[in-house]
């Protein structure tokens, strides 16, 4: 506008003779002039663009298809994931799964809603649920989607679509085209995760509505799995793999009180090295001793998933489960609209433990056995696993 003006003013002052330059300098003006009301025109219409996403969505899928490496820039301009779902659900022939997928929704939210389901932080509005809380949650804005990861449920494959999706991380300028390709310390280093509490910490308390814009429109999902399952490949992987960390932190702790050890090798590796490991009925008396959870709250490897996720604050949109991961992954990418720029890993035969529940549990006293259901109870009961009863009775 300004620029055009400018040119206007010293234009003016030039004296032109010729009638014909004149005439010119008309028509030249008419343009001049109408450049100036289509651009005026050409940011109107952007700023109410910005006000369909839906439309933007689809514009930027577009520029996906056309495999165009420069990207729209980012933005929070959330997407309806609800109507989006129902849009995508007109779109598709309807499977088993959908029913399926409901009823999970469903469950949750009637245990939600039950009153005979008790367990802590149930009744927290989400604003009583402290930021730190909320760091299991990783924000996509790109595509307004939002992942609670659960550990030990294939959080490294969804955590690395999410930074493929988001472009959170970029390689040599580029970002990531295969989310398999991104190096794991950078998948599980926290920082590169948006996630919910970085966001408040960072924008503190002007935050609070727009993460209730987000928490409404985006589509929310996680992934989890049958409970005693969960810990008992939380255990192989910490405490079989000669973890030095989880070692130092919780290994020699666990020998010193329950594995009747006074004084546990000081070093992991002269522990592994003499096979010196916590036993699953040790870790299992860590897990239901009251002590444990006055001291510091669970680890992440074997806090609950209502603890880390809180289902009854957030209406997850999707629920998948590792069990049935291969069917879940692609219907949740066709959900969410990036089933054309990315596929999940087929997973297969890792699932399966190599001994039976019961094996596991066999040197687990039955009254701890029922403690630990106790406490994993709500994870059993809001995503819909069986009480297992054959090693809860005698
Ligand atoms: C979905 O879209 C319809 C209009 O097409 C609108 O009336 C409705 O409120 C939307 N639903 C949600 C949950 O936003
Ligand atoms: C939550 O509220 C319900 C009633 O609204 C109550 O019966 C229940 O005891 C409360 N639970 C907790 C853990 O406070
Ligand atoms: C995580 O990433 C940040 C930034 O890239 C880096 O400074 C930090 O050292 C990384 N942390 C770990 C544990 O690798
Ligand atoms: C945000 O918090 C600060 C103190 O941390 C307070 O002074 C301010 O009034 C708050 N602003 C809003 C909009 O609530």
């Amino acid at each position: 506008m300004q620029s055009c003006s400018e040119w206007r003013r010293t234009m003016a002052p030039i004296e032109w003779r010729s009638s014909r330059i004149k005439r010119m300098l008309r028509l030249f003006k008419l343009f001049v002039v109408l450049t100036c009301t289509f651009m005026i025109l050409l940011v109107v219409f952007y700023w109410d663009n910005l006000g369909t996403p839906t439309d933007r969505q689809q514009h930027r899928h577009h520029h996906h298809q056309q495999q165009t490496q420069r990207t729209p820039p980012t933005d929070p301009i959330p997407v309806d994931g609800t109507n989006q779902s129902k849009r995508a659900e007109g779109r598709y022939v309807p499977r088993r799964e959908w029913k399926i997928h409901k009823q999970r929704r469903r469950l949750l939210q009637e245990m939600c809603a039950e009153d005979s389901m008790r367990f802590p932080g149930k009744n927290l509005s989400f604003d009583d649920i402290p930021n730190k809380a909320l760091d299991h949650l990783i924000v996509d804005d790109r595509h307004g989607i939002i992942y609670c990861y659960v550990p030990k449920v294939a959080c490294t494959n969804w955590k690395q679509l999410m930074i493929m999706l988001s472009e959170s991380i970029l390689e040599d300028g580029v970002p990531y085209t295969n989310p398999q390709a991104i190096p794991r310390n950078i998948v599980h280093n926290s920082s590169s995760h948006l996630t919910l509490d970085k966001f408040l910490n960072r924008y503190s308390n002007l935050s609070d509505n727009l993460i209730k814009v987000k928490l409404k429109k985006y589509t929310k999902f996680l992934f989890v799995r049958d409970p005693f399952v969960r810990l008992i490949s939380a255990f192989r992987n910490k405490f079989l793999e000669n973890n030095v960390n989880f070692y130092k932190r919780f290994g020699q702790l666990i020998l010193q009180r329950y594995g009747n050890q006074p004084t546990p090798p000081a070093l992991a590796s002269d522990a592994f090295a003499a096979g010196i490991y916590p036993t699953f009925s040790q870790f299992v008396q860590y897990l239901v001793d009251p002590e444990t959870e006055k001291e510091e709250p669970y680890e992440e490897h074997w806090r609950q998933a209502y603890r880390l996720c809180h289902p009854c604050q957030i209406q997850y949109d999707f629920v998948g489960h590792l069990e049935t991961q291969d069917e879940d992954a692609e219907h949740l990418l066709r959900q969410l609209r990036v089933d054309n720029i990315v596929e999940f890993p087929a997973t297969g035969s890792r699932l399966s433990l190599k001994h039976s529940l019961a094996d596991w549990f066999s040197m687990v006293p039955l009254e701890a056995r029922k403690q630990l259901y106790k406490l994993y109870e709500p994870d059993f009961r809001l995503f819909g696993y069986e009480r297992p009863v054959s090693i809860l009775e005698e």
